[in-house]
């Protein structure tokens, strides 16, 4: 599929076919786009936590009760679910494991480069952290673009997905303790292969976006 063929063929996925199931050679490749995502200063302020098993989607579908529930059966019903959290606070050793981490995969030639990018790393969260008050938020900020590379990555699996940002963060955030080891959860996202009968497909309900004049300026 090219570009266009991939951007058509996706869609929110809101029934999942039960009967199929992600390979694990390709939940490997998901796991991996999940990893490589971009991210401000290679800060990565992100955990995912990914629920294969029937029992893991039960879990996750604690976050979809009450005024969540119509997202609960794209949980239950897919192959796998993908928490996307994000990092609550970073501080200097937080900074250092980037660093060092970027310094033992090669990036730094010698130590005068490795201390200059560890600078310009905590100059950028300064700016976030005193100046525009937003440390979490940017962080999150993050997290969101590792979920918009990770919903056309899928798709060149040819895997369905569906994100959900209607789901119950506070419970997610019990079920998991994330909270406690420095994360919230934000998104999720369920996986796997639409059914036919999914309203939601393009040949029932077309997709609709603004038009191209209303959303660019070319200059
Ligand atoms: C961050 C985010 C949160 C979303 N939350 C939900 C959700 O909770 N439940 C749902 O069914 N769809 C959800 N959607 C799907 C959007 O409604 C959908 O992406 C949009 O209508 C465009 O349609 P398309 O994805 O089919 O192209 C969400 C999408 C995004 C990007």
């Amino acid at each position: 599929m090219n570009l266009q063929e991939t951007l058509n063929w996706r869609y929110t996925t809101k029934e999942f076919d039960t009967t199929k199931k992600i390979s694990e050679e390709d939940m490997a490749q998901v796991k991996n786009l999940l990893r490589m995502s971009p991210s401000s200063v290679n800060l990565q302020p992100w955990h995912f936590i990914v629920a294969e098993s029937t029992e893991g989607k039960a879990r996750m579908a604690k976050g979809a009760q009450g005024f969540f529930h119509f997202n609960a059966p794209k949980i239950t019903n897919a192959s796998a679910v993908v928490l996307f959290c994000s990092k609550i606070d970073a501080d200097d050793a937080y900074f250092n494991h980037i660093a060092t981490t970027d310094d033992i995969n090669g990036r730094f030639p010698n130590e005068d480069i490795k201390n200059g990018f560890l600078g310009a790393v905590k100059a950028f969260a300064d700016i976030h952290k005193y100046d525009l008050k937003d440390l979490q938020h940017w962080m999150e900020k993050q997290v969101y673009l590792n979920i918009g590379s990770f919903l056309l990555g899928v798709t060149t699996l040819g895997i369905d997905a569906t994100p959900m940002e209607g789901i119950d963060v506070k419970a997610l955030d019990e079920e998991f303790g994330l909270r406690a080891k420095g994360y919230t959860s934000l998104v999720a996202v369920s996986l796997g292969y639409r059914a036919e009968s999914d309203f939601n497909s393009t040949d029932k309900t077309p997709k609709s976006r603004l038009e191209e004049s209303e959303i660019i300026t070319v200059v």
